[in-house]
């Protein structure tokens, strides 16, 4: 394969230089197109664009595979916890026993949230969304802890920062839940691990190991994704020297949205849609064909897998166990599997290559685990926190770090006269 790539603009002839990945992507490097040509690119929804150069995570679309660090998911939902995945994917490599251990114990110290950010959070209406309380609650945090607002942190404010944020985003998130209820906030339990603890936090229950197992492994399958929209929010946020805080709420508003994040609560909205319809898919599908109605099957279709999406698969699998160990018997599980079938033996779907993503099952298992509907999005949030974490610090550290800011074809008037 040539190094480099020959673009030809007319009367123009430049050579543009190729970057190969180490998992054999290439592309072609325009940073000095405009600068030498004139001309831009243009790339709506820049699914042709790379943003930057990673080491975290590895998705091939063609083939259904996802890697962090290296590591296939699937190895890693079988054989690592979620806090030994945060730290592979901030630190580039899985903790010793006693890296594990500190940083549990970090995370234990830090879960307790200033009382200025419970009185902010009970500020809000209890109808208010969850996804938004998080947010107002993360950027919140730059106010009580100043010293680590320094866009340039040092080695010993990242390891500060890294626990600080799970051990918070886990006790807003529950405090939250608690708030919509109406119950008092229920402190973290410093005897639990993160994922029991957090479901200790939500409902006031000690999880059982299967739980928190389950759990462990759905935050796992949403901890990191490349540059999806919520990550290149971040990224983009944390261009301009702003903090983390503000990077990351900044990111958990992206997520909200029903394309991203958001989709997990709209899927189970649309099952629960279908069931009260009389469970029939058909009209759902026809909907979803039909280009003059915007309703979309939420669930399916992904930017990057035009192949399964390996979390979907994983996280399939696990609905049967974690329904047939709860004892839960959930008509939403059949609904969402007769539509797959269905959907997938239907023309429109396999042209377009559309297949379940992370979103369309992961909603039985929360609504299996008690978490409810609205707190869905939540529960992606917080297991991406690492992830975006990790896509921030990179990019903080990266040679040459630059402010993000793309161009624009202008299209509107011109020579207008007051
Ligand atoms: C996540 O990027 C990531 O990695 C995200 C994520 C992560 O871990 O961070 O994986 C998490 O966000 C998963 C996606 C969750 N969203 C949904 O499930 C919402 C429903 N899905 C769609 O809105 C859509 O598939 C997207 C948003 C996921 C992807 O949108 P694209 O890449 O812009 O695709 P597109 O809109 O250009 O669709 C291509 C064609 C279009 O039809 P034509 O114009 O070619 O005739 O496929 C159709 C679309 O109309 N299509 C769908 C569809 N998704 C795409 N038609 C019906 N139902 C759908 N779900």
């Amino acid at each position: 394969m040539s190094k480099s790539a020959k673009l030809e603009l007319g009367e123009v002839v430049i050579e543009l230089p190729i970057i190969e990945g180490t998992e054999g992507e290439r592309a072609v490097d325009i940073s000095k197109l405009r600068a030498e040509t004139g001309f831009i690119t243009y790339d709506n929804g820049l699914g042709n664009t790379g943003a930057c150069l990673s080491n975290i995570t590895f998705i091939d679309g063609e083939k259904g595979i996802l890697k962090h660090r290296g590591y296939d998911i699937e190895d890693l939902c079988e054989n690592s916890s979620f806090l030994e995945v945060s730290y592979l994917l901030y630190n580039n490599r899985l903790p010793s026993k006693d890296e594990l251990a500190q940083l549990k114990a970090q995370i234990k110290e830090k879960s307790t949230i200033p009382d200025g950010i419970n009185s902010l959070i009970k500020s809000f209406p209890k109808e208010a969304h969850p996804m938004g309380i998080v947010s107002a609650a993360m950027v919140a945090l730059s106010g009580h802890y100043p010293h680590l607002l320094d866009p340039d942190l040092s080695d010993e404010q990242k390891s500060e920062i890294f626990p600080l944020m799970l051990g918070h985003l886990k006790s807003i998130s529950a405090a939250v839940y608690r708030h919509g209820k109406g119950f008092d906030l229920i402190q973290s339990d410093s005897s639990l691990d993160y994922t029991s603890d957090f479901l200790y936090m939500m409902n006031g229950e000690k999880p059982n190991e299967d739980v928190a197992k389950s759990l462990d492994v759905l935050l796992i399958l949403h901890a990191d994704h490349e540059q999806n929209c919520s990550a290149s929010t971040v990224r983009v946020v944390g261009s301009s020297k702003a903090n983390l805080f503000a990077s990351i709420s900044s990111g958990i508003d992206a997520l909200w949205g029903p394309l991203h994040g958001g989709a997990n609560q709209a899927v189970l909205e649309m099952l629960e849609a279908i069931q009260s319809d009389g469970g029939g898919y058909e009209k759902f599908i026809s909907k979803a064909k039909d280009k003059e109605d915007p309703f979309r099957l939420m669930g399916f279709g992904h930017r990057v897998y035009k192949n399964f999406d390996p979390r979907a698969k994983v996280i399939k699998g696990y609905c049967d166990t974690i329904l047939e160990k709860l004892n839960v018997q959930d008509p939403m599980f059949d609904i969402a599997k007769g539509l797959e079938s269905t959907a997938l033996s239907d023309e429109y779907f396999a042209k377009r290559k559309l297949f379940p993503n992370v979103d369309f099952y992961s909603g039985i298992i929360y609504k299996a685990l008690g978490i409810p509907t609205n707190m869905f999005t939540v529960m992606f949030a917080l297991g991406r926190q690492p992830g975006w974490i990790a896509q921030w610090k990179e990019m903080i550290e990266s040679d040459g770090a630059r402010i993000t800011r793309p161009r624009q074809i202008y299209q509107g008037k011109t020579d207008e006269k007051l």
